[in-house]
């Protein structure tokens, strides 16, 4: 089945926030935010915006009837700055107007007076200075204090990548309205419904049931949209409490920019020792987050930082250390990968380091120390159903790796000013909100009297074709037309206490408990049959929509049979439920078995570099990738395609800059590159692994919005490679994202001692 967004999406029919026609009266909100990363607020003089024509009202933290609190884990965020100010772009006030543009005028007319303090922009300095977010965690496996001496080879090195910007094509925003008795509905561009709703009734201080939440659809998500939906719809929701009128709050461009925090950047140490024979021993890493100056999902992302902190290895000897720290930067958030992208390139860095002291290519050492089946995490579960082995089985067979090296080998012996690089990319990815109470969810069946069908579930639809699948899902149990099948949206009043659609687990948790809701009504459905035929259950079958009674096709059909259920009363609504079996994990001992399964795969991504302009071309990306049993290939293809891309832009030239007063300098699409049709590798080629699946997902169709970012990885050492075979004397400085410049600059390093010469 083709996406069913697709026709929509290429018309421009698609509704997103913004499109939804307005109410007449609506008005507009537009966000005054802290100019400064740090410092105390000594006055703030409205009076000249209040009097702008057209401008209805300010609302500041003094106009909130609840909590002026919109942390989600931990309580340390305010949604109007009262007193301090902790970040640039921290939001104040929201100036209501009747038109985006006067709100915008009104802006410039604020006068603020902030009392600057100390501005913190690097998490390592935050650490010295003890400001965290929490205390630190640590996950431990074996003993490495005892393990060093026994290492013949040891490499200790620090590794660092940037933020990155979500840059979805919708921009955050929120439409909230007045309904009768005070009640409010809202649409909102948010991948956690639930969440602002929430949040929404503490700030409002009213029951969660008199806040709707709707969500049609996003225009891209990845993770931005989790938790930092929230501030804008709970804006537009204070200002109808307060006007009884519609408001309407859209980011603009650079104010989304701005405002919202990033992907973390991390700074990292590692130290890893390997026997005489490459086997990895022991491994230690700490790495510093760089949280902003907000909880936000820092934890949790740290958390998932630890968890894949040895990405597809096994290490008997493991201690991994994290600190969230706290800086002056706008709260960093999730995005896809949720911290696991930066705990595997501290790995992959540490890898490439011992591969060069060594004088081994990278992919040897990768190859010899892949997890196998009953190997034991760090973080205690043990690992089963690990297609590593074979994936790399498969490359080897089809792309021929050792082939590929020789070529390149050959051809940058050859070729002066331009030189090849390749590197290979194992993913390792765990499956399951690592918070394990929320891999929950329900889904809403109606089945109506003309046998069409409405399903509603806590899905949110931002690209990823979870619709799709939803729609296939309820099809496939009842064996029908799709056409007959609509999918509504997500909205928190037909199915409530939703998780938001994250941590790739949105179509696993939302499609099991549709399929129990679909599967349910089936079986009534069946037993209505079995009754009018006088047969038992067990002999109906519902095929192409046509009943069949013992192997007999009969002339009854799914909608005779519908009307019939529903003149004999039979229920033709279903709500089902589904929390993952067996998850768990103990914060105390830092072990559990926290995920459902895990996604495997393998990137082989080969680069030409231009040694004189210091520019890089993706030549091809080769990826063997676990689908388990792909429901969906063109799905399925299109997350790996987009994964991988917005993995490369990470690591090779989005390039966030904040500078040391925390302000953002990158504010803007002239000044923040993201991956364009020229960017994207020549060639991607993805081979799905054969396999039986898993159970643990829908359909045995495993899980596949994150992984293939991590596959991006590959880029920055293929890149290093490359400038490695130009300059011998280039050192690593494992510092992501590899831009231009920084390639430019590596091809011209000169060693120490011409230095010194020099
Ligand atoms: N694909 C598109 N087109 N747009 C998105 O916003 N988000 C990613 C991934 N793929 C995203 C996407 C992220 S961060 C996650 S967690 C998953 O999709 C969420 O959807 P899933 O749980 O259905 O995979
Ligand atoms: N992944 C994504 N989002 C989350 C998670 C996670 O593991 N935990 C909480 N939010
Ligand atoms: Mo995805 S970062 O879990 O929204």
């Amino acid at each position: 089945m083709k996406n069913i967004d697709a026709k929509g999406h290429v018309t421009g029919k698609s509704i997103y926030v913004d499109d939804i026609p307005t109410i007449n009266g609506t008005l507009y909100g537009v966000i005054f935010d802290s100019p400064l990363a740090h410092g105390h607020i000594e006055s703030v003089d409205y009076s000249k915006a209040l009097t702008l024509p057209g401008v209805i009202t300010i609302l500041t933290h003094e106009d909130i009837p609840g909590e002026n609190q919109i942390g989600g884990i931990i309580p340390d965020e305010e949604l109007f700055a009262s007193k301090d100010v902790h970040f640039a772009g921290q939001p104040i006030a929201l100036i209501i107007a009747e038109s985006n543009q006067i709100g915008f005028e009104a802006r410039k007319l604020i006068d603020i007076n902030i009392l600057e303090k100390e501005v913190i922009v690097d998490p390592r300095e935050a650490q010295k200075k003890d400001q965290l977010i929490l205390p630190p965690r640590t996950f431990e496996l074996g003993d490495t204090e005892n393990s060093w001496e026994k290492c013949a080879h040891i490499f200790e090195g620090q590794a660092d990548s940037n933020g990155q910007e979500h840059l979805y094509i919708e921009t955050q925003g929120a439409y909230a309205i007045p309904l009768e008795n005070g009640h409010i509905r809202i649409s909102s561009s948010t991948q956690g419904p639930t969440a602002v709703q929430r949040i929404t009734a503490r700030v409002l201080n009213m029951g969660m049931n008199k806040i709707e939440v709707d969500v049609v659809r996003l225009g891209g998500g990845f993770g931005g949209k989790e938790d930092q939906a929230t501030p804008w719809a709970v804006m537009a929701a204070l200002g109808v409490q307060i006007l009884n009128k519609p408001v309407k709050v859209i980011l603009s461009r650079m104010d989304d920019m701005r405002l919202t925090g990033k992907r973390h950047p991390y700074s990292s140490d590692y130290k890893i020792g390997f026997s005489k024979d490459l086997k990895i021993m022991a491994y230690e890493t700490t790495f510093f987050q760089n949280a902003g100056a907000a909880a936000d999902l820092s934890p949790a992302v740290m958390e998932r930082t630890l968890f894949h902190a040895t990405n597809s290895y096994f290490i008997p000897n493991v201690k991994a250390t994290a600190y969230s720290c706290k800086t002056n930067l706008p709260p960093n958030t999730a995005f896809r990968g949720f911290g696991g992208p930066q705990g595997m390139f501290v790995i992959e860095s540490a890898l490439a380091h011992a591969a060069q002291e060594l004088g081994v290519s990278a992919y040897q050492l990768q190859k010899n120390n892949l997890l196998k089946n009953g190997n034991e995490f760090p973080y205690g579960q043990i690992a089963d159903g690990v297609e590593l082995t074979k994936i790399w089985s498969e490359m080897e067979s089809k792309f021929d790796i050792e082939a590929v090296e020789k070529e390149i080998n050959y051809f940058n012996s050859s070729n002066t000013d331009i030189k090849k690089g390749f590197s290979l990319m194992p993913v390792t990815f765990g499956i399951s909100f690592t918070k394990t109470p929320m891999n929950q969810a329900r889904a809403l069946v109606h089945i109506y009297t003309d046998g069409s069908v409405g399903v509603s579930t806590g899905a949110v639809e931002m690209g990823q074709g979870v619709n799709t699948k939803m729609l296939q899902i309820t099809a496939q149990v009842f064996s029908l037309d799709p056409k007959r099948v609509r999918l509504e949206s997500t909205n928190t009043t037909r199915v409530a206490n939703t998780s938001p659609s994250a941590a790739s687990s949105t179509a696993d948790l939302n499609g099991k408990a549709l399929h129990q809701a679909c599967s349910a009504l089936l079986e009534r459905l069946k037993n209505c049959a079995a009754d009018h035929f006088g047969a038992q259950s067990k002999d109906i079958e519902i095929k192409s929509e046509t009943i069949y009674c013992q192997g007999e096709r009969t002339d009854i059909r799914w909608n005779d049979l519908v009307l019939m259920a529903f003149l004999k009363r039979i229920c033709l609504t279903e709500n089902g439920h589904y929390a993952t079996p067996r998850i768990n994990f103990n914060m105390e001992k830092e072990k559990g078995h926290p995920f459902a399964y895990h996604v495997y795969g393998l990137a082989l991504t080969e680069i030409t570099v231009d040694c004189i302009r210091g520019t890089s071309q993706f030549d091809s990306v080769k990826i063997v990738h676990d689908f388990g049993k792909t429901m969906n290939p063109s799905v399925d293809f299109g997350q790996i395609e987009g994964g991988l891309v917005q993995g490369i832009g990470w690591m090779t030239m989005e390039e966030i800059s904040y500078n040391d007063k925390g302000q953002l300098l990158s504010n803007s699409l002239s000044t923040y590159k993201v991956p364009d049709i020229y960017s994207v590798p020549k060639d991607v080629i993805i081979e799905p692994l054969k396999t039986e699946g898993n159970d643990m997902a829908i359909l045995k169709s495993k899980a596949v919005g994150e992984p293939p970012l991590m596959y991006g990885i590959g880029a920055y050492f293929a890149i290093e490679n490359a400038v490695r075979a130009f300059n011998p004397n280039f050192n690593s400085t494992f510092d992501a994202p590899f831009t231009h410049e920084k390639i430019l600059m590596g091809l011209y390093e000169i060693s120490e001692s011409e230095r010194v010469d020099s």
